[in-house]
């Protein structure tokens, strides 16, 4: 490994300094993984092998129905994958409820492929070492086929504007003990914890560029971590209770992030730290 590469890495795993002499405090770990970006930008983005898998996956015949994926209706009719993510979440009549694309795919799953919900939630989100999940794959392969497509999140039916105002409320929603909501860390610009910078998700220039680039492969976790996951991640940062995989209030939350990002452009999956 070069100098260059152990630099950005050494900026990525949490802004360690290097003994070359220059001091590179000044740097954030914003630019290193913009650092690393540009490196990676030959050989593209890890993700890219799980998103082949989950294009396989799609169109494998699983499950106790023997079935594809190939008939899911991700919101543009059963099927169509390209540009689904950037209009989701969205309200679907079958299950009478507005999804995102994880609680979607589980839907699909479980209606067409006939599996066990709980046995594909407990594996939704890797642990550490392994390989991504079927979910993981899937979602990898459905955010791909939205890449330049402009983020439009639907707010046409009393169902979805009452999912984005839910969102909004646990969004500003103060708990945990530290008394945080989401809003204490990302409704200010310019604010960062140690080296990281925390978008201000109420405003659309940063709300759009942190959405469009989840999910995103974690270089520090070596996998392809979902908006689900995110979300929990997130929850944990507020010492909040976990938050249930696929559950009301994690849609809610993505809508009210997805329509703030409206106008945007999806760019997933990302890179990050
Ligand atoms: C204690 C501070 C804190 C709280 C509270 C918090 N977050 Fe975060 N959030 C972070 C940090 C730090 C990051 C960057 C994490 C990283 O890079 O590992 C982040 C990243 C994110 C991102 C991705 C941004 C990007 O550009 O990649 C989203 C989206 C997000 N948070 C949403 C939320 C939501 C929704 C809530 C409320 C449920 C929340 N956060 C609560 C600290 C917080």
């Amino acid at each position: 490994m070069n100098k260059q590469i152990l630099s950005a890495l050494a900026l990525l795993m949490g802004g360690a300094l290097l003994s070359s002499g220059s001091v590179l405090a000044a740097e954030s770990a914003a630019d290193g993984i913009a650092q690393y970006r540009e490196m990676l930008s030959d050989g593209g983005n890890p993700a890219d092998l799980i998103v082949d898998t989950g294009k396989e996956l799609w169109a494998e015949k699983r499950g106790p129905k023997n079935a594809s994926l190939e008939k899911c209706d991700l919101g543009m009719g059963p099927g169509v994958v390209k540009g689904a993510y950037a209009h989701m979440p969205r309200y679907f009549k079958d299950a009478d409820k507005v999804m995102d694309l994880e609680s979607r795919l589980l839907y699909c799953m479980v209606n067409l492929q006939g599996m066990d919900a709980a046995g594909v939630i407990k594996k939704a989100i890797s642990k550490s070492g392994e390989y991504s999940s079927d979910m993981e794959s899937l979602v990898g392969y459905v955010v791909a086929q939205s890449k330049g497509v402009k983020i439009a999140v639907p707010q046409t039916n009393q169902h979805e504007r009452d999912a984005f105002a839910r969102g909004k409320e646990i969004f500003f929603f103060r708990g945990g003990p530290y008394d945080f909501a989401c809003a204490s860390c990302h409704s200010v610009t310019g604010q960062r914890i140690r080296l990281q910078d925390l978008p201000n998700l109420t405003k659309a220039g940063p709300a759009q560029e942190a959405y469009s680039s989840w999910p995103a492969y974690r270089v520090s976790q070596g996998a392809l971590r979902t908006m689900q996951w995110r979300l929990q991640d997130c929850f944990r940062q507020q010492r909040m209770p976990v938050l249930k995989y696929g559950s009301q209030a994690s849609i809610d939350l993505t809508v009210f992030l997805g329509v703030n990002a409206s106008g945007g452009h999806m760019a997933a999956p990302g890179l990050k730290r």
